[in-house]
């Protein structure tokens, strides 16, 4: 295997887990939640769910960026030489980044007090928050493979 397949495989591995794992969350976790559990039982396992999965996005967050870079020197010799599909590329990284750090910075730690002090329609509240930037996140996300995907060539 050549250092830019293994580059690429890497970077392809963590857009998967990240994209995949939003939708996996947003379009089937989500509704089989809603129609099997009450809701403190239902902030409770978001509240584990998320926590889980955020460690999984934090080395996705990490990978991309840095393999990311990488392709762009063994294959285009430079950010100023690559074509707009990755400048785009990078600039919906930035804003996946802003709303990630969003929800884990600033909601997640509301969904664990509210979730520890029994507060569920708070938890309920917040929980909507999340459901809604990661579901942008994810539109984003979705956006973004198809530009990668669409580029010139193929
Ligand atoms: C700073 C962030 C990023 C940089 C610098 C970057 C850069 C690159 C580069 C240089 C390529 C290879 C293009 C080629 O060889 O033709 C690539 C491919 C790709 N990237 Fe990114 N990327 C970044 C973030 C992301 C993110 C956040 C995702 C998705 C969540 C993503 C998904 C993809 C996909 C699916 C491809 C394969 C496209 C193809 O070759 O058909 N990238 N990226």
């Amino acid at each position: 295997m050549t250092p830019y397949a293994m580059t690429y495989a890497l970077h392809l591995l963590a857009a998967l887990v990240w994209v995949g794992g939003m939708f996996f969350a947003w379009m089937v976790l989500r509704p089989a939640a809603v129609s099997t559990l009450e809701a403190p039982a239902r902030l409770q396992l978001w509240l584990e769910v998320l926590r889980r999965f955020f460690q999984w996005v934090w080395g996705a967050v990490l990978i991309l960026p840095i393999t990311g870079v990488g392709l762009l020197h063994l294959h285009f010799a430079g950010f100023d030489s690559a074509p707009r599909y990755v400048h785009v590329m990078m600039g919906l990284y930035i804003a996946m980044l802003a709303l990630f750090l969003r929800v884990q910075v600033l909601l997640l730690p509301e969904l664990r007090r509210a979730v520890s002090s029994e507060d569920w329609p708070g938890g309920g509240a917040v929980l909507g928050q999340i459901r809604r930037w990661v579901g942008i996140n994810l539109l984003l996300g979705l956006l973004l493979v198809s530009v990668a995907g669409s580029r010139p060539g193929f």
